[in-house]
């Protein structure tokens, strides 16, 4: 009795912590998380590709991941929605040899709408 007892709350607590937005899909852990490649439209594979290059410069793509899934930017804590993604997008620019062009910024914001989108749907 005990064990289904905990089964039962390991499930309900299981269910109430997964995300609101569960829609994004990531592979690997960690250090080597990404998004599904799977769930990227191929008119925004080439975003896709500038983003697995130029946005692992500093950090990990695990960073940008959690940032959709979640709705919150990690390390700020601050929220993480279409209205903020261009000025994450430019903050990235500015930083010192971030070694990304404007077009390389725009189509990866626009990316990350889209994939903010997606997150949203029920
Ligand atoms: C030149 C280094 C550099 C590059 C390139 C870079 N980042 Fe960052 N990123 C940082 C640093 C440093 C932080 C830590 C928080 C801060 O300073 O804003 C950060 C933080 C973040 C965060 C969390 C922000 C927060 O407030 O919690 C996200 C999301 C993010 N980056 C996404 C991206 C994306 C998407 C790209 C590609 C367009 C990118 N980064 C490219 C340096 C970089």
């Amino acid at each position: 009795m005990r064990i289904i007892i905990t089964l039962i709350i390991v499930a309900l607590f299981a269910s109430t912590s997964t995300p609101a937005h569960a829609k994004i899909k990531s592979v690997g852990k960690g250090d080597k998380m990404n998004f599904d490649p799977g769930q990227i439209p191929s008119d925004m594979k080439t975003a896709f590709e500038i983003m697995k290059v130029k946005c692992i410069q500093c950090h990990t793509q695990e960073r940008t991941v959690i940032a959709i899934q979640t709705g919150i930017a990690p390390v700020t804590g601050q929220p993480f929605d279409k209205q903020a993604t261009k000025a994450y997008g430019i903050k990235m620019l500015r930083k010192p040899k971030s070694n990304m062009s404007r077009d390389d910024v725009k189509l990866v914001v626009n990316l990350m709408n889209y994939l903010i989108d997606e997150a949203a749907k029920p």
